[in-house]
């Protein structure tokens, strides 16, 4: 072979690296900048990020690289007229190029997997201080629990935490898989019946963020949807004092005359911290919302009366509305409406219906 030919054989290489290494470079570029999570709420939100990062570092020109030579092969190398009887030079394999790329993307694995596993074993380690909250999937919301010590359990169906305080979740499911996942602490688990998983995290920053079931459990999952709220401590500590208390203690007797008249509109438009609002999956004129998961309750409830309006929220798969499938509004709001809340919110229903 002529020192021409060789040269010649060589430069279509040479266009293919230098291809591959601008679009390498581009790929990172981008990948980088696309923002891919919300706002950092943890502690644990940055080394994850970071991790991420690591990821699209050394992924991007693997999948640049092989994607280059592929497009380079068909418009460099391919099959001209007059060419069809043609072929390359047999080839025997070659062992020293095998080695090589079985090893570089050995050796590239083996490195990220230790480096997620150092990063993974270092923010879930335990905290002092940590404080235990036990989180419910069920078809379709979140729950959440908090045990007191001597005393009964604080529930609720929104989130609260304390800024900087360290949590621990422990993760229960009650019929099929769900996934507990907060985006803005970026930390995720499955819910799984029968056993419990758990995983840590410290918000480092005040606000509302939203909880999401990241696992398809039936035909309710996209709705199966949550908040957690980060408070300051100050905040928590009073949260928690006030939910202790309003749990009625057992023989206290006048419970009723103590409890202030309920807003059935604002409880259909809010919920009551436990129980999800009416409004977030259901239209209803009168309370300005419009969301269209479950159905128009101003055209289905209206002319209905009570006794129907309170079966359709304490037992919703009873009669379902027609173009509406059963099992995806939560069977539990007998449980976690007050029987004042559920009056008024009948009450309500009855008279915004058909409105
Ligand atoms: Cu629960 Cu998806």
């Amino acid at each position: 072979m002529s020192e021409d030919t060789r040269r010649q054989e060589r430069t279509p290489v040479l266009q293919m690296v230098v291809v591959g290494a601008i679009a390498s470079a581009l790929g990172i570029a981008a990948g980088l900048a696309i923002e891919w999570f919300p706002e950092q709420a943890s502690v644990q939100a940055k080394p994850i990020d970071d991790l991420w990062d690591l990821l699209i570092w050394s992924s991007v020109p693997v999948f640049v690289l092989v994607t280059v030579i592929v497009l380079f092969s068909v418009w460099k190398f391919h099959m001209r007229p007059g060419e069809e009887n043609l072929d390359g030079p047999p080839i025997h394999g070659n062992t020293r190029l095998e080695v090589i790329w079985t090893a570089i993307p050995a050796i590239v694995l083996v490195a990220l997997c230790s480096w997620a596993y150092v990063v993974m074993t270092d923010i879930e380690e335990a905290q002092a201080n940590e404080m235990r909250i036990d989180v419910t999937g069920q078809q379709f919301a979140w729950s959440y629990s908090y045990p007191q010590s001597g005393g009964k359990p604080v529930k609720s169906n929104i989130l609260y935490l304390a800024l900087g305080r360290p949590v621990r979740f422990n993760v229960k499911a009650l019929d099929v898989l769900h996934d507990f996942w907060v985006p803005a602490f970026r930390m995720k688990i499955d819910a799984v019946p029968g056993i419990s998983t758990r995983y840590r995290i410290t918000p480092t920053r005040l606000g509302t963020y939203p909880v999401v079931c990241a696992e398809l459990c039936g035909l309710g999952h996209s709705v199966m949807r949550s908040r957690v709220r980060v408070v300051t401590a100050e905040d928590f500590d009073a949260w928690i004092a006030k939910e202790g208390e309003a749990a009625p203690a057992p023989g206290s007797g006048d419970e009723a005359a103590a409890a202030p008249e309920v807003d059935g509109k604002q409880l259909f438009a809010e919920g009551n911290g436990t129980a999800t609002s009416c409004g977030a999956c259901h239209t209803l004129a009168d309370a300005g919302t419009s969301s269209a998961t479950g159905p128009d309750l101003g055209k289905t409830l209206s002319g209905k009366d009570e006794d129907f309006i309170r079966k359709a929220i304490v037992e919703p798969d009873a009669d379902v509305a027609s173009g509406f499938q059963a099992g995806i509004m939560p069977k539990n709001y007998g449980d976690t409406l007050s029987p004042e809340e559920l009056d008024a919110l009948v009450t309500y229903l009855g008279k915004a219906a058909g409105k």
